[in-house]
């Protein structure tokens, strides 16, 4: 029997061992549920933070509020370069990976967190599962896109969200590993949305002390290089958001501070009449901030997904996106970071909403139907 450092038991002989690779705010979420899936399904998970999210507010938040165990490890590999950080989780995963010894190591998305432990679970003895897989943006520049490119080509098996995602796989090749099991932030969203409520004011956990009405406010949300790193980009964005006509609640991600004190843009945000500038926010009194929003302004990725599943007009500040159901739908505009385009998006009409089913992304049961691919892989 292998003794994993730290006391974790790798097989007792009975049940399977999983050990989940997770290090970045997304990937808490979208683990959540099939963590609980898991245990429920005859598994021991051994939980893997890297550490390459550290604050509170996008790490320590979501194990308090999302019902998933305290990461068994956690490897403290921090901020970098690409490859000053990847190269770190890459060594001390594949350590974690030799002495747990599971017999599948699931990865989660499109961060280095995820390229890290693709490559350290491709070169040893186990099989590499990669949820989330299949997505692709076509923008090769993007650092996720190569990460999801070379995480697919590694793993073992795939499992798809959309059907989108296992034509993409397909195109690739990688069809005999695919699986379709729909998306596991339909899974989070609908177990967020039950438990919403008991945040009882998202607002003045945020300290907000005049907080707008439901449906008399935007959300805002923006990380992306693309966006925080180019300063013409960046400042059209924050003239979007200080002209708004509806106040506009703004979680800054810790890069996006940091990019808007270097353009000088910081003071005008803190300054302005309709913009209120927060920390991030735990993921239940998100959701209920996106229920509740008139529309939502992001880059994101999982925002995309989840307002269309909340049934609430977003708002993408971005020329592509790996979510094209949510734009087919009517229900996201792609505009850039242009500020006519923007603007339009932020006061246009507000679409029908998406029609209940079939949704592009599955039920809420996509955990489930992991575990049941696990199941037909062992047996
Ligand atoms: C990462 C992912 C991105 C994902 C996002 C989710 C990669 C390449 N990017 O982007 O795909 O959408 O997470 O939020 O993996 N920082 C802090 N505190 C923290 C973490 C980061 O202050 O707890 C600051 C550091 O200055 C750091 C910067 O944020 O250099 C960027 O963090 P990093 O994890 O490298 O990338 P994200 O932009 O968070
Ligand atoms: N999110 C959150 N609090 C915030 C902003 C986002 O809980 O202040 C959640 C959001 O609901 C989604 C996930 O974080 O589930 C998205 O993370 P992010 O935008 O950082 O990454 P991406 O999805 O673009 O990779």
């Amino acid at each position: 029997m292998a003794e994993a450092a730290d006391g974790v038991d790798a097989a007792d002989g009975a049940r399977p061992t999983v050990l989940t690779v997770v290090g970045a705010r997304p990937q808490f979420i979208k683990a959540a549920p099939v963590s609980r899936a898991l245990a429920a399904g005859g598994y021991d998970e051994v939980l893997v933070h890297t550490g390459q999210h550290y604050d509170d507010g996008l790490s320590g938040v979501f194990f308090d509020e999302l019902d998933i165990p305290r990461p068994d490890y956690h490897l403290g590999v921090g901020s970098g370069s690409h490859g000053e950080q990847t190269g770190r989780m890459l060594s001390a995963l594949g350590e974690r990976i030799a002495a747990v010894d599971p017999e599948f190591v699931v990865v989660y998305g499109d961060t280095n967190s995820t390229l890290a432990g693709g490559i350290a679970a491709s070169k040893l003895d186990t099989t590499l599962v990669h949820v989330e897989a299949g997505l692709r943006s076509g923008r090769r520049e993007m650092p996720e896109e190569v990460n999801r490119l070379m995480t697919d080509h590694a793993a073992d098996v795939l499992l798809a969200p959309t059907e989108r995602a296992m034509e993409s796989l397909a195109r690739e090749g990688l069809s005999e590993r695919a699986h379709r099991t729909g998306d596991v932030s339909a899974d989070a969203v609908r177990w967020a949305r039950e438990r919403a409520p008991a945040v009882a004011d998202v607002f003045a956990d945020l300290g907000v002390d005049d907080p707008p009405a439901a449906g008399e406010f935007v959300l805002a949300t923006v990380h992306r290089p693309r966006n925080t790193d180019d300063g013409a980009r960046l400042r059209a964005i924050v003239k979007t958001l200080t002209d708004s006509p509806l106040p506009v609640v703004f979680p800054a991600h810790p890069r996006t501070t940091a990019a808007l004190e270097e353009h000088g843009l910081l003071e005008a945000l803190e300054e302005s009449e309709s913009v209120i500038l927060v920390e991030p926010v735990g993921y239940l009194g998100f959701v209920r901030l996106m229920s509740a929003a008139d529309r939502v302004l992001t880059d994101s990725g999982g925002v995309q997904k989840e307002t269309f599943l909340l049934g609430t007009p977003c708002v993408t500040l971005r020329e592509e996106t790996e979510w094209p159901e949510t734009v087919e739908a009517g229900w996201n505009v792609l505009v850039g970071a242009d500020p006519e385009a923007m603007a339009a998006g932020l006061t246009g009409e507000v679409p029908e909403a998406p029609a209940d089913s079939p949704s592009p992304y599955g039920d809420g049961d996509a955990a489930s139907e992991i575990v049941e691919v696990l199941d037909g892989v062992r047996s």
